[in-house]
């Protein structure tokens, strides 16, 4: 997909008042600083239109981001971050949830996991917590540059390997690099495709 024009729309902490339309929408979510504001200005190949930070818990409210006049990219505020996962409370801040649970041009949601560590089991809850509420998701492992390839072939083997201890099968995932690019194409090419088959079927 050729990206013609990327714009910033809106932030907000409330689904209802997210983009009345019906363009079809991708949302970006996982923990504290996995690198989803900084995916989307790889895609995007823009260097501050989401902001970034190396300090968790940058983004804060639900921010959409119209792309090519035709679809929404939306970057969400992380979890986990402040021991969050340590704790025994399922604390998804509640107009996460929510965002999921009601927004109907929610196509997809991507969970994006660090592809540096083991499965983390805030994220593994978040899937299922997804997969209950019959919320479609694919996964996207994120720094792929901070390992060698067999690192990273052996890091998401053995991601996909523990899902399967709970899910009879893999969702589709995605390898990416926010600072060399890796994945981009594909990532975009998929959503092409799905952006394609949702305009034949309307
Ligand atoms: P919150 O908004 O706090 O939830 O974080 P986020 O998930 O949006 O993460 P963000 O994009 O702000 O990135 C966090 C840090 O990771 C920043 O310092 C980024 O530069 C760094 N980072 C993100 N993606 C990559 C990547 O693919 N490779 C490398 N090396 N660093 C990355
Ligand atoms: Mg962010």
């Amino acid at each position: 997909m050729k990206i013609t024009s990327a714009e910033f729309v809106m932030s907000n902490s409330d689904v209802a008042k997210c983009p009345n339309n019906k363009l079809p929408e991708y949302a970006f979510i996982g923990r504290s600083n996995v690198g989803k504001s900084s995916l989307i200005n790889m895609l995007m190949q823009r260097k501050s239109l989401a902001k970034t930070s190396g300090k968790p818990g940058k983004t804060q409210l639900i921010n959409h981001f119209l792309i090519n006049k035709n679809w929404y990219l939306v970057d969400l505020p992380g979890y986990g971050y402040a021991r969050v996962s340590k704790s025994s409370k399922k604390t998804f801040q509640k107009f996460i949830t929510q965002y999921f649970e009601k927004r109907q041009q929610l196509v997809l949601g991507f969970v994006l996991v660090d592809s540096r560590h083991e499965p983390q089991p805030i994220d593994l809850e978040f899937m299922e917590w997804l997969g209950e509420s019959q919320i479609p998701f694919n996964i996207i492992f994120t720094k792929a540059d901070k390992l060698k390839p067999n690192a990273l072939k052996r890091n998401i083997e053995n991601y996909t390997q523990k899902m399967l201890e709970t899910w009879q099968e893999i969702p589709p995932y995605f390898i990416t690099s926010s600072s060399n690019g890796d994945g981009r194409d594909q990532l975009l090419a998929y959503i092409e495709e799905i952006n394609s088959q949702l305009n034949t079927a309307q």
